[in-house]
């Protein structure tokens, strides 16, 4: 199939969940994962804290942050500004690979681009705000010539970054559960919050000083581009432990796509900084590719009339 007209070309993937429960060893495995389907993948470390992503993934550097780009924080004068949710998009977010010197750009052997939007402790004490970090994980977009790359953004843990506007930003949030009681709940609340932006519930607007922004919001979530949510768990110890998490979730209407057993050689990797290597961990990741695909494959086979007009169906 023509790169171009591959269903997940263009779209951008985002991974929440707890902290340590994956997010960033799913973002490698789902990387690989895509381009070992053909696609054309960027990989944006949006982690304001942890490091070590572009390792994980075999890159050829740990690329320079996207903050310095731009300009630095509003602490040093830049174009990125707090507070967090500033709705206003970032200008000159969009970047062709001439601007971009290669410093910013880490490269795999796979040809996976990976981006850093800035790490906080860098910027030294008093300089702990990641809301530019942030808004540059909403509105960077690396536009190569040619195939339209898919996106795979690795947040920072918790939910903070999914109920911001930045969430408005992804086509598809992947939720990636370790086997806890607070893991499901994660997975539970994610799956709430996404309930509650696809009903139209209005986001929260009483921080913001003009009118204008509080319409810019609205206005920002009422046009969401996400479709969907996905949920994997990681870190399965055994068939026990699985089939109860699977019970767990279906009760709460929440089916896994991909299940990635505890590994040895993920943990050792991560343990020395080196790339990571599944074949095992790389099949389920597959899952993921597969799943988007067929969601993707559901909507691009209505003709757009029909489509617009029919009601939310997922
Ligand atoms: N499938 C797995 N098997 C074994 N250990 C894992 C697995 N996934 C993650 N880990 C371990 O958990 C740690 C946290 O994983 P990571 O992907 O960095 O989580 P997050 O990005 O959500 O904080 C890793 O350093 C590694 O030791
Ligand atoms: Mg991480």
């Amino acid at each position: 199939m023509n790169r171009e007209r591959k269903p997940l070309a263009g779209q951008r993937l985002g991974l929440f969940g707890r902290g340590g429960s994956g997010k960033s060893t799913c973002a490698v495995l789902l990387a690989k994962a895509l381009a070992r389907a053909g696609y054309t993948v960027n990989v944006v470390d949006a982690d304001s804290t942890n490091e070590g992503l572009s390792q994980a993934l075999g890159a050829d550097r740990t690329p320079d942050s996207l903050l310095d780009w731009f300009g630095g924080t509003v602490f040093s004068g830049g174009r990125v500004t707090c507070p967090v949710d500033d709705p206003v998009p970032m200008a000159g977010a969009h970047v062709a690979p001439e601007q971009l010197p290669d410093r910013f750009v880490g490269r795999t052997p796979e040809g996976i681009r990976v981006f850093l939007a800035g790490k906080v402790g860098l910027l030294g004490p008093g300089a702990g705000c990641d809301g530019p970090m942030t808004k540059i994980a909403r509105d960077f977009a690396f536009e190569p010539a040619g195939a339209a790359p898919v996106t795979v953004v690795d947040f920072k843990a918790g939910i903070e970054d999914a109920s911001r506007g930045v969430v408005t930003s992804l086509d598809w949030v992947i939720v990636v559960m370790d086997p806890s009681y607070a893991g499901v709940r994660a997975a539970v609340i994610m799956k709430l919050l996404l309930d509650q932006m696809r009903a139209g519930v209005p986001p929260a607007t009483r921080h913001l000083a003009s009118p204008e922004l509080v319409a810019l919001t609205r206005r920002t979530f009422q046009e969401a581009r996400t479709q969907g949510v996905l949920y994997v768990l990681n870190k399965v110890p055994d068939n026990d432990t699985e089939h109860f998490l699977w019970q767990r979730l279906l009760e709460v209407e929440i089916q896994v796509v991909a299940s990635i057993r505890e590994d040895a050689s993920l943990r050792q990797a991560w343990l020395e900084g080196a790339p990571l290597y599944s074949a095992t961990a790389e099949a389920e990741a597959a899952k993921i590719v597969r799943a988007l695909e067929q969601e993707r494959g559901g909507c691009a086979e209505k003709p757009a009339a029909e489509s617009a007009a029919e009601p939310e169906s997922h």
